[in-house]
């Protein structure tokens, strides 16, 4: 079976081909070179160049997969949670080809798409595991079993990218903020300050970041002209890192489950990595990490995403609706 993924949720233009679980392409073109000078996702801005890209990418997808349109048995599309005016544009081409062609369309929720993508960096994978998933607009504690996802935990207000994006504003780093502060983090002290690590001991698997942001920003204004940037990013990330881990840890043992994956934009992050190798080591967790071509957004796991679903029998109508706010269990 050939399926194309759409993902057009934010700032990445995505089509991808799968025959089956076999990635036959998986073309992501990136705005951030566009939003960089406003410094965030201006949501007007994306869903123009969507609506710009998107032709040209689903093209270069077919002729990379070496296929053509009449090929197609199944469109997966993100359908949300997302910008609105960016998932409309996936979702209106989405329609238009299942129209054309005649085939089944298929929503996927972004979240879900995530923990696909698992599936195609680790096609031996098998339930129950623990997914963390940071993004730039998520910060959630998954845990997967057969034919269920259920969400252990979220932030309450900040995602961890949001917050890295933000102080590296409140630093004067640039957009997007997570790669900045990984980099100068690297000639930092992580113990210099001590930021609070925000429900770190709850007993829930909920975060909050926006109070560890408030305390950079507090900090910066007291030192003045003479900002230890270095100083206060790794200190930053360290705290982040912390509380990350610490509470996908507890949630595995806390759960019995032995396997954690780790998923979305900030995974980036090698401090994030080795930490989370390491911890995995000496508690005897498996840590898997897919390649960053799929932890950031992709339409691979669209794709993935709607593979599984179509197996299950579950296919959209045409009259299926973006929704920016979707919940996983919806
Ligand atoms: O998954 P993603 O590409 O897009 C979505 O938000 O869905 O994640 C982007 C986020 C941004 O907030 C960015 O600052 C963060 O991931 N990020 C990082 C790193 N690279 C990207 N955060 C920390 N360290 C990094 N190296
Ligand atoms: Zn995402």
């Amino acid at each position: 079976m050939i399926i194309l993924g759409i993902e057009t949720s934010c700032d990445e233009t995505s089509v991808a081909v799968l025959e089956n679980e076999k990635v036959l392409s998986n073309i992501v073109f990136s705005q951030i070179t566009i939003h960089k000078k406003f410094g965030g996702v201006v949501p007007e801005v994306a869903a123009r160049h969507h609506l710009l890209n998107l032709p040209i990418i689903y093209e270069k997808a077919l002729e990379e997969a070496g296929i053509s349109g009449k090929q197609i048995n199944a469109i997966a599309v993100t359908y949300g949670p997302g910008l609105i005016g960016a998932l409309l544009v996936g979702l209106s081409f989405a329609k238009g080809l299942a129209l054309r062609y005649g085939i089944p369309l298929i929503g996927v929720n972004h979240i879900i798409g995530h923990v696909y993508a698992n599936y195609i960096a680790y096609p031996d994978l098998k339930p129950p595991f623990i997914v963390l998933m940071v993004s730039g607009g998520h910060t959630e504690i998954l845990k997967v079993e057969e034919n269920k996802i259920e969400v252990l935990g979220k932030t309450v207000d900040d995602a961890a990218g949001e917050a890295f994006d933000k102080v590296a504003r409140i630093l004067g780093l640039g957009y997007p903020g997570g790669p900045e502060i990984e980099k100068i983090s690297k000639v930092g002290d992580p113990n210099k300050f001590n930021f609070p690590r925000p429900m770190l001991n709850s007993k829930d698997y909920n975060f909050s970041f926006s109070g560890l942001k408030t305390s950079v920003l507090y900090t910066a204004q007291e030192l003045k002209n003479n900002i230890p940037i270095a100083d206060i990013a790794a200190s930053f990330q360290e705290a982040v890192i912390d509380v990350l881990l610490k509470k996908t840890f507890k949630a595995a043992r806390n759960n019995g489950i032995n396997k954690i994956v780790l998923a979305g934009g900030v995974v980036a992050n090698s401090r994030l990595r080795q930490k989370a190798k390491s911890l995995g080591k000496k508690y005897n967790y498996e840590i898997l990490i897919p390649p960053l071509e799929f932890c950031t957004d992709n339409a691979a796991m669209i794709a993935m995403a709607g593979y599984y679903k179509i197996l299950n029998g579950e296919i959209s109508s045409l009259e299926l609706e973006a929704v920016p706010n979707l919940k996983i269990n919806s």
